[in-house]
């Protein structure tokens, strides 16, 4: 059977442009996709943009504009923006896109149908912010938790899903299958809040047209609209073709949802008990990650702490911003950016670490190999060393993209090419070239260099594709990345000798922290 990859970001509210905490999740989910298309699999990568609900309209009303405009201009940018940073996703899904509409009508009536829906008169606290009601649990004196502004009291009819039935099963789920949410402290998390104690009750799914006119008709009752979370958590269905599109089954079955911890409620809870209504089975895994705060505060308009991928490409190039992001989060655990540690970490690793590696092996191969890939010889233990190095890197990789440690799978590939730097310092080719003794070690050497070269380029090919390109290219092997497969083709020995190289300019030149930075 086809192995499958089914990975998803959230669908981003259309009321701001992209900044860091979306591009780290659209980055990993893009990351996690390209590993696996390179394994062979039926993959498939989901972004896209939430475009309903109050927080639209209360921008559009900021702007003077019709929600459809607002959504409509977000959307295009963000669109764009991923785009223009390299991100391959299979689909971006709008929750505007016709097919989706239908989508979410045709789930509504048929739990609607089932009798998963009731309707009754309600009170609570409203916050625009979450587009929720909160629980006492969301307060932090009087004030909601996540946006520190007070929730509205509100009182209407309205439809519920009773997602309370469903919290048994669902505890019960959970703790049978603690791979369900990772890391383990979100899942303890979300047993905490299903025990009864929580007063986490049923979901409302409408709001009364009255009052807001901007979201999916509901197709029991045109005087409301669908409740927005409900109508965006629906698109992780549209996009594979619900229900009867030709790998629907195969693909929900591999399906990865990335989100970060702030979204963890719809998720893990609303999002399990609606499947179950709707006859379907729980999202394969629930990945969280932490949140990126900017010089240690908390990322805000209000603070003007966003930081703009398209303005990090300008600065350092989007490759060197992208390895930053996914090489200094531990996943589940929150990171701070500062342009302190970006300049330190760019400098490190990229200009230090690799871009040596790839300067002097091509260099060398320049002026004591004319230029082409040597036949190799039979080495010796340097040479074992680098090889071990690299299957172990390759050993690493796998096993920390399975349990979400993209930033270990890092690590260890730029172990094996610091392993490689040092046996260049141990054989010396630029003098045993010059030395009749040691001047036939000098093509095994450099073959060793550029196979090592090679393998670094095809597993860092998910986290880095541009420079994973060009390091190819430079050894003679340009657009091979197409046609290479992992695990066979980190296999060591490939490279074939003869192959025309160039030594081209420094890969990442060293960044100097910017003028009036921290
Ligand atoms: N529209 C909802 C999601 C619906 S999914 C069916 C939403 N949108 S959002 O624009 O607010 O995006 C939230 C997500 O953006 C987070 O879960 C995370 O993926 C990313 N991030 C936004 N800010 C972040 C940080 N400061 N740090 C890390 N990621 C965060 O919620």
């Amino acid at each position: 059977m086809t192995r499958a990859y089914y990975v998803t970001t959230p669908i981003y509210y259309v009321n701001a442009d992209a900044h860091i905490g979306h591009t780290y999740t659209t980055v990993l989910a893009d990351s996690l996709a390209r590993y696996h298309r390179l394994r062979g699999e039926r993959t498939f990568f989901l972004t896209g943009s939430d475009e309903h609900g109050e927080k639209i309209l209360e921008v559009a009303r900021e702007r003077g504009e019709d929600p459809r405009a607002t959504a409509e201009y977000f959307s295009v940018r963000f669109r764009k923006t991923w785009e223009e940073l390299g991100i391959r996703f299979d689909r971006f899904i709008r929750t505007t896109d016709a097919d989706h509409g239908e989508v979410v009508r045709r789930i509504l009536q048929r739990v609607h149908d089932d009798g998963h829906i009731e309707f009754r008169e309600y009170e609570g606290d409203y916050c625009v912010g979450c587009e929720r009601f909160l629980t006492d649990r969301d307060l932090v004196d009087g004030l909601c938790r996540d946006h520190e502004r007070p929730p509205e009291r509100r009182s209407e009819g309205n439809y519920f899903f009773k997602m309370s039935e469903h919290f048994e099963w669902l505890a019960q789920y959970i703790t049978e299958h603690p791979d369900f949410i990772r890391p383990e402290r979100y899942r303890n998390e979300v047993l905490s809040m299903l025990k009864e104690d929580s007063g986490l009750g049923d979901l409302c799914i409408s709001r009364p047209k009255a009052r807001l006119d901007w979201g999916i008709e509901l197709p029991f009752d045109e005087n409301y609209v669908c409740y927005v979370w409900f109508d965006a958590l629906i698109n992780y269905l549209t996009a594979i073709g619900y229900p009867d599109g030709e790998d629907f089954e195969l693909l929900w079955g591999a399906s990865e949802h990335l989100i970060a911890k702030d979204i963890l409620k719809p998720h893990a809870v609303f999002w399990p008990t609606m499947l179950r209504a709707i006859g379907l089975d729980t999202p394969h895994r629930l990945n969280v990650h932490g949140y990126w705060n900017v010089d240690g505060r908390k990322v805000s308009k209000s603070l003007g702490n966003k930081i703009d991928p398209l303005i990090m490409r300008e600065q350092y190039g989007f490759e060197a911003f992208r390895y930053y992001l996914l090489r200094s989060m531990s996943f589940g655990v929150d990171a701070n950016f500062t342009e302190e540690s970006l300049v330190t970490r760019i400098n490190a690793d990229l200009a230090n670490n690799l871009g040596n590696l790839v300067s002097r092996t091509l260099n060398m191969t320049g002026r004591f190999a004319d230029g082409r890939v040597p036949a190799a010889g039979e080495g010796g233990e340097p040479e074992q060393a680098v090889r071990q190095a690299f299957a172990e890197a390759q050993r690493s990789v796998d096993a920390c993209i399975e349990s979400m440690e993209v930033h270990r799978a890092l690590e260890a590939i730029f172990r094996a090419v610091d392993a490689t730097n040092q046996f260049l310092e141990q054989r010396e080719p630029w003098k045993a070239a010059k030395d009749p003794a040691r001047a036939d070690s000098v093509p095994t050497t450099l073959y060793t260099c550029c196979e090592a070269l090679r393998i670094t380029a095809l597993l860092l090919s998910p986290f880095l594709p541009e420079t994973a390109a060009e390091i190819l290219k430079r050894l003679g092997l340009e657009g091979a990345l197409e046609g290479m497969r992992l695990p066979d083709d980190a296999a060591w020995g490939a490279i074939p000798p003869g192959n025309e190289t160039h030594k081209g300019a420094p890969l990442f030149p060293r960044v100097e922290m910017p003028e009036g930075g921290a």
